[in-house]
């Protein structure tokens, strides 16, 4: 295991089954991923590159590929996801530079990206003002960040009703029903502590707005 792999989570790593399990259960959020990636799309430069930080199986960084505008990397901790969203990506015939590494130490030069995503995934960083910094030390000057993550005061029957909307059979309803309450309500994070967070790092502020369950964080490199 090398510097860039050791644990940069909190709670349990997602490999093996679990890994495919998420994969599995995600891609019914195909119609978010496109409109998400359609965002980005028109919002970064033409010609750029992107960077999707905790890709997971891929689906953004994929669709984000397949709109055909910007390069695209993406960079997990996971190696099951890794090997996953390659997977994907040579099965939909894009190319995106899945590589596996840590949000906090990320193995990018200065400079390199006009653009960083990160959806669902921030929450579980155990080293959040670190990965903030990394997002600040390899975006380009002018370049922009995306985070879009679970709000910390959503309702448990907000959060059903939108896992209601995701087209899960009984079981994986559920689960993932179990996993916001359990744990991901848990890890998350409230406007107000984000932006203490943001304030702390290299960004030192935020534009932050709150979208159902969750909140998307914009971050500028000025
Ligand atoms: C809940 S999944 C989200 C995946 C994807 N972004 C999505 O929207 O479905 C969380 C992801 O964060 C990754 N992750 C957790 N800690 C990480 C870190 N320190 N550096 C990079 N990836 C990390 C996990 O491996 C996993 O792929």
């Amino acid at each position: 295991m090398t510097a860039s792999t050791t644990k940069g989570y909190i709670g349990m790593g997602m490999e093996g089954p679990i890994a495919t399990w998420y994969a599995n259960s995600t891609r019914s959020q195909m119609p978010d991923f496109q409109r998400l990636a359609r965002r980005i799309s028109e919002t970064a430069p033409r010609g750029g590159r992107a960077l999707e930080v905790a890709p997971g199986p891929g689906y953004l960084a994929i669709e984000l590929a397949r709109l055909g505008r910007q390069s695209v990397v993406g960079l997990d901790i996971s190696a099951s996801f890794v090997r996953i969203a390659r997977q994907k990506a040579a099965e939909a015939g894009v190319r995106v530079d899945f590589q596996q590494g840590n949000a906090s130490q990320m193995p990018f030069g200065d400079n390199s990206f006009d653009f960083i995503v990160c959806r669902a995934a921030f929450k579980n960083f155990a080293d959040p003002v670190g990965a903030l910094n990394e997002m600040h030390r390899v975006l380009k000057a002018g370049g922009q960040a995306l985070i879009n993550d679970l709000r910390n005061d959503a309702s448990e029957a907000e959060v059903n009703q939108h896992v209601d909307g995701m087209g899960l059979n009984t079981v994986n309803s559920l689960l993932t029903k179990s996993a916001f309450k359990f744990m991901l309500l848990k890890r998350a994070y409230t406007v107000d502590a984000f932006g203490a967070l943001v304030a702390q790092s290299r960004f030192g502020a935020a534009n932050i707005q709150r979208e159902g369950i969750g909140m998307d964080i914009w971050l500028e490199k000025v």
